[in-house]
């Protein structure tokens, strides 16, 4: 009997040692523990995302440039820039002749960000920095875009708020929302649509517009009042 109790014990643990390091990448231990994680990981990162790069035009190039079609060489800082996806992606196309500073706190991340942007290093400053207290002035940037980052801050609230700060009236905020079971599983942390598109009208913004975008994130587009 007591080995049936033990091994109740150790899937219990097991389970949630799963959700706690995996399903929520160690949000519930800690801002430490978050980047920890990515430092660890990070040579694997872009493998797991196999990222295409139709896709990735289609999804975050394309909306953003065409977003922006009214500044010739729009500024744009990407919160949690993680290996340098929207950077990449954007600094990639021929038409885009803006500059993209990339914010992340792991070092490991933006060592393969600062490989990646390479050829493109004059136009994309990268910077090891969290997103609760962003070391530029109020009005900056054209466009502020997070992806697939948001839910493993320490206060998405406090995040958001610093990045509506920094964006210019009339600026683009582009970000993304983790939806379905995946977004439940930040239990109290998972903010239903409403209750986000609230949040973002409330800091100031308007024309909020989310899309579902992959199976577990919504994709949310407003502009700064
Ligand atoms: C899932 S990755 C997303 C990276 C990139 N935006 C992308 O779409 O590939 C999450 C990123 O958030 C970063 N991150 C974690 N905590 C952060 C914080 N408090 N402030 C800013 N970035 C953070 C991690 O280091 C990691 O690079």
């Amino acid at each position: 009997m007591n080995w049936i109790i033990s091994i109740i014990i150790l899937l219990l643990l097991g389970g949630l040692a799963y959700w706690l390091l995996v399903t929520t990448e160690g949000v519930f231990l800690g801002r430490r523990v978050v980047v920890w994680l990515y430092d660890l990981t990070a040579h694997k990162y872009d493998d797991i995302k196999e990222f295409e790069p139709e896709w990735e035009q289609f999804f975050i190039a394309h909306p953003v440039m065409h977003k922006l079609d009214s500044v010739r060489a729009p500024l744009i800082l990407d919160v949690a820039t993680g290996t340098g996806r929207v950077p990449f992606i954007l600094l990639e196309e021929p038409l885009f002749h803006g500059r993209v500073v990339g914010i992340d706190p792991s070092r490991k991340m933006l060592k393969l960000a600062a490989e990646k942007l390479r050829p493109f290093s004059h136009r994309a400053p990268l910077i090891q920095q969290t997103a609760n207290a962003l070391p530029f002035p109020d009005n900056s940037f054209d466009a502020v875009t997070c992806i697939e980052a948001l839910e493993f801050f320490p206060s998405d609230i406090d995040a958001l708020r610093e990045m509506v700060r920094v964006l210019r009236p009339g600026g683009l905020l582009f970000v993304t929302r983790r939806r379905g079971w995946e977004g439940k599983a930040f239990l109290a942390r998972y903010r239903p649509v409403k209750e986000f598109e609230a949040t973002l009208t409330n800091f100031g913004l308007e024309d909020v517009n989310t899309q579902p975008w992959q199976f577990a994130y919504d994709q949310v587009f407003a502009r700064k009042r």
